[in-house]
């Protein structure tokens, strides 16, 4: 696959560490790792393609496959052959396919917030209304389908500037790039079976007040993974990188530390 310029974010050195953002966000969720891993690794966020700065992919029908392959042509576009590799949700079922495609380029592979199964009939439905309502009111649909269940209770309260800056975010999204993006998250196989057959350190993170993805998934990982570590994330919803950003960044560095120290 030829290079995709893939807009992206990166600072310090060493081992990469690629940061993969969940829908419908951009590498900005990141913010916090960039500034407090930098010392321990070299941190790359990009956009996935169609959201934020990242041209949305061509690939018809949309399929995960199109993402994980267009962050490998990204990495060798940049020089980057292994890697770490950090999913969010939607950018965890990027990073399991990547993992099923091209296992020999993780050295490491951290979930975060996501599930190794597909979807049901009744996720699948609602996708679809999701993906009517996007091409009718654009971001805003996303907003309303997905904001008021992002954050943990405490930080979702409206005075929390966690609220604005998650709800920024979501409206920069384009809907060319959101569509394929819940269209593909829809079609995901499920890799439940592929986690087994892991050999690269694994660490699954997830908060215990996720609302979007309940911590029984995490859980099912876990269980399903011949050797993960597990990180529950106390006090955080669906995006512990922005709400308990300290507590990730120790998690994140105790892993790449005590596999390449
Ligand atoms: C995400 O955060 O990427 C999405 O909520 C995942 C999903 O809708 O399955």
């Amino acid at each position: 696959m030829a290079a995709i310029s893939l807009h992206y974010v990166e600072k310090g050195q060493g081992m990469p560490l690629v940061l993969l953002h969940g829908f419908p966000l951009d590498h900005r969720i990141w913010e916090a790792q960039l500034t407090g891993l930098n010392a321990t690794a070299r941190v790359l966020a990009p956009d996935l393609p169609g959201f934020g700065g990242s041209p949305p992919l061509a690939a018809d029908p949309p399929a995960m496959d199109a993402y994980a392959r267009a962050v490998l042509a990204w990495a060798d576009g940049i020089g980057v052959r292994h890697f770490v590799l950090a999913g969010h949700s939607m950018g965890g079922y990027i990073a399991l396919a990547l993992a099923r495609l091209a296992p020999e380029r993780l050295d490491g592979l951290v979930l975060v917030s996501t599930r190794a199964g597909a979807d049901s009939t009744a996720a699948r439905e609602n996708r679809a209304k999701l993906a009517a309502a996007i091409r009718e009111h654009g971001a805003q649909a996303t907003v309303d389908a997905m904001l008021p269940k992002l954050l943990a209770p405490a930080a979702a309260d409206h005075s929390s500037p966690l609220v604005d800056q998650v709800q920024a975010i979501m409206l920069a999204q384009p809907p060319a790039g959101l569509v394929p993006a819940v269209q593909a998250m829809a079609a995901r196989p499920d890799s439940t079976p592929d986690l087994e057959d892991l050999t690269m350190p694994l660490l699954i993170l997830h908060g215990e007040a996720d609302a979007t993805i309940p911590p029984s998934e995490a859980d099912a990982m876990v269980e399903a993974a011949a050797s993960a570590l597990y990180a529950p994330i106390p006090a955080a919803g669906h995006l512990p990188m922005l709400e308990q950003p300290a507590a990730v960044n120790s998690a994140l560095r105790d892993f790449l530390n005590r596999y390449w120290p």
